[in-house]
């Protein structure tokens, strides 16, 4: 069996077909079909490039850009056209359009050209109109935790250092602390799309283009800042999607991050939080229950968008200059990785909406007296104790409390002052978590003011990427 009939992009030297099995194998028209917006803007700039060049006639070039622009029209409105195509890839599929559509004519646009650039300019436009859309998804997160920020200000949580309770915090505090995360994804994404900025039209299959081309004019048409500056770099470089598929991966990362905690806090040991009903499931068996599937499915997600990242490293590795058709692996690698970090950030940033923070159960979980042993080491020190003694005085305190079965705050005076002689009645006030919030008013830090502007300086800047996705 050998493959369909038709049109090729090569096949001159050839004496017989390629397989059927071979053809179906080598073929990326079911998953490169993605590109042919791409495909089509890159056309209808080439064909107007070459005419500049002499290549064409001005007439000639207009009318490519006409039926470029009725095969896109047709590809929108007629999917079942695209699904029965037997194309090899995108490129194949619009160059066997045209043709159909102008004969002679629609088989002079390849000139001067190769599909290797063709296929490396339409990824890179491709990456950084993904990169839009993302940065739009975890904008929508950002404002998602800056809104819960403001709703919970100054509602005080336990905090923890290896899961154990360690000093209070403001909720808004640990919300914006995810944010920061986000924030960076936000900015990593930005920077990829800076190395996916560069057009490589123009250097041919490896060596150059051989007509006089505008290739900045050809760059600018298209949408890009600037030219690729070595040929046979051009034609193999993959470094930007590389780039932000490391984007990509963090991002998935801190979602899993930020999955685990609330995940977490929904148990009913925390109970920190309710799940919204719209963004969780219940159990086959068990009617009592209401599980975080949403967070946990972008939890698990992490490890296939992980994978893609280390698949395209893997498959660029030890590869000899110029294109190589090894190359194809790297777009399923990242449409994969992008269409599952974009699902779940959009699901992530709609359940944070929609969840209901319990601010009873926060509230009472901060009032843990553990929370301020820190403060009673700072109490001492502010009386002049070095503070390795006065950790020393508090852990004794402590144990003492433990073994008489109180809490810190219920300590009596004198009893403390068998610790420490300087131990007096202010200790009450210190011993606050109110206190405790307020003293930390560095900038950074937990106290109500320091959140505030924390909050403002984060919304700021979540405003500019709104603006500018
Ligand atoms: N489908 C190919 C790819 O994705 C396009 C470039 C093909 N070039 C070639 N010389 N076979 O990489």
């Amino acid at each position: 069996m050998s493959a369909p009939e038709g049109q090729k992009m090569w096949g001159g030297r050839f004496e017989r077909a390629p397989d059927a099995s071979f053809y179906e194998f080598e073929r990326s028209w079911q998953f490169d079909r993605r590109m042919l917006p791409q495909e089509m803007a890159l056309d209808r700039a080439w064909a107007r490039a070459i005419a500049l060049a002499g290549i064409l006639t001005h007439e000639e070039g207009q009318q490519l850009v006409v039926a470029l622009d009725e095969i896109e029209a047709r590809a929108e409105r007629d999917p079942a056209w695209l699904d029965a195509s037997k194309a090899e890839d995108v490129h194949h599929f619009a160059e066997t359009a045209l043709i159909e559509k102008l004969g002679s004519l629609g088989a002079k646009l390849h000139t001067g050209r190769s599909r290797n650039e063709m296929v490396a300019t339409e990824f890179r436009m491709y990456v950084k109109e993904s990169i839009r859309e993302m940065r739009t998804a975890v904008a929508a997160l950002l404002r998602a935790i800056a809104t819960q920020a403001q709703r919970h200000l100054t509602v005080p949580m336990p905090g923890t250092t290896h899961m154990q309770h360690a000093q209070p915090l403001l909720v808004s505090h640990w919300l914006l602390a995810h944010g920061e995360a986000f924030y960076r994804d936000a900015e990593r994404l930005a920077a990829a799309a800076v190395s996916a900025d560069a057009c490589p039209l123009g250097s041919g299959a490896l060596a150059g283009c051989a007509f006089p081309l505008d290739r900045k004019a050809l760059a600018r048409d298209l949408g890009f800042s600037r030219i690729t500056a070595n040929s046979l770099d051009a034609v193999s470089d993959r470094d930007f999607a590389l780039e932000a598929l490391f984007a990509l991966a963090t991002l998935a990362m801190h979602l899993s991050r930020l999955a685990e905690d609330l995940i977490l806090f929904a148990s009913p040991e925390f109970a920190f939080l309710e799940l919204p009903d719209e963004y969780s499931t219940g159990s086959s068996l068990m009617p009592q229950k209401k599980n975080p599937d949403a967070w946990e499915l972008i939890r698990g997600k992490s490890g296939r968008i992980y994978g893609a990242l280390f698949a395209l490293f893997t498959t660029l590795k030890g590869l000899p200059s110029s294109y190589q058709r090894d190359l194809q692996e790297d777009k399923e690698a990242f449409f994969a990785a992008y269409d599952q970090s974009l699902a779940a950030a959009k699901i992530a940033a709609a359940a944070l909406a929609a969840t209901h923070f319990r601010e009873d159960r926060l509230r009472a979980a901060a009032q843990d007296p553990a929370l301020v042993a820190t403060e009673v080491a700072d109490y001492l020190v502010a009386q002049g104790i070095p503070f390795r003694e006065a950790h020393e005085i508090v852990g004794k305190v402590l144990r003492a409390a433990d073994q008489a079965g109180k809490s810190i705050r219920e300590m009596p005076m004198a009893a403390l002052k068998e610790f420490s002689p300087v131990f007096g009645p202010e200790l009450g006030t210190v011993l606050t978590l109110e206190s405790a919030l307020a003293r930390r008013s560095v900038a950074g830090g937990t106290a109500p003011g320091a959140v505030r502007a924390a909050l403002e300086d984060f919304k700021a800047r979540l405003v500019k990427i709104e603006e500018h996705p």
